[in-house]
């Protein structure tokens, strides 16, 4: 628990910072999950401003990022490919060919191969390391909404309504905002060997403590962190502010 979002996010950051450093030392890759929203930009800001003014080397890590809406050109506006770049990657030196995004531009009959593959590309680069996450107001971590198994894999979904009316304002209107998104599922995300999962404001707070004081439950997927063994949350006291 931190007083503010920015506090939370320069632990997240470093963090990884050690973990990146470590591997680089060692020759080795950092496999990294990353998330889009509100709630990553300042993990983000952070760790371009560790590559640009303290050295860190990001040459040899490896990311896969969460979600993307379906249907979504990457030049989109609202991509979640293009918010990747915009926010992160065009200002860090991960070789491109080590980023992953789920591709929102598929036609229906290839997305289950292509999710499969995605799942393989993940096993292939050794696993996650380190798995950022956000929350929605649903309890959702990706896009997995109430109802998603915790045995869940990467897969299209259907956004919940209040996911969507939480997108609204920047889609221009409910109606605009994509009925699907491709998501990593529960068991992808909780295979990840360490999970940070940050929560800021005082909109998060109800979801918050029904994750993490409730019993585990397909209701809520963040709940089912609890069962992870090497799973942090970071709040700032917005957050926090409904657990007992
Ligand atoms: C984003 C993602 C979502 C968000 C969640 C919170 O890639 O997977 O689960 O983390 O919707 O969004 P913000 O941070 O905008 O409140």
């Amino acid at each position: 628990r931190f007083p503010t979002a920015a506090d939370g996010s320069k632990y997240v950051a470093r963090e990884i910072d050690k973990l990146v450093r470590a591997r680089n030392a060692a020759g080795k890759p950092t496999v990294l999950g990353l998330a889009t929203g509100s709630t990553p930009v300042g993990l983000y800001r952070e760790l371009i401003r560790l590559h640009k003014e303290e050295g860190l080397d990001l040459s040899r890590v490896v990311t896969f990022n969460l979600d993307e809406y379906l249907p979504m050109p990457k030049e989109d506006a609202h991509s979640y490919f293009r918010w990747m770049h915009e926010t992160f990657f065009n200002h860090v030196n991960i070789p491109w060919g080590n980023i992953h995004v789920p591709d929102g531009t598929l036609a229906a009959e290839d997305v289950d191969r292509f999710c499969a593959d995605y799942e393989k590309r993940i096993r292939a680069a050794g696993g996650i390391d380190i798995q950022i996450l956000g929350i929605g107001r649903t309890g959702h971590i990706g896009f997995n909404e109430p109802g998603s198994p915790r045995n869940s894999r990467t897969r299209m979904v259907t956004l919940d309504g209040i996911t969507r009316r939480d997108a609204a304002p920047g889609f221009f209107g409910e109606e605009n905002v994509p009925a699907q998104a491709i998501t990593m599922g529960v068991a992808s995300i909780l295979d990840a060997r360490r999970l940070f999962l940050m929560a800021y404001g005082e909109h998060k707070a109800g979801v918050v403590f029904k994750a993490l004081e409730q019993p585990p439950t397909e209701a809520v997927s963040a709940s089912f962190l609890q069962e992870h063994p090497d799973a942090t949350v970071v709040l700032d006291d917005a957050a926090a502010a409904e657990l007992t």
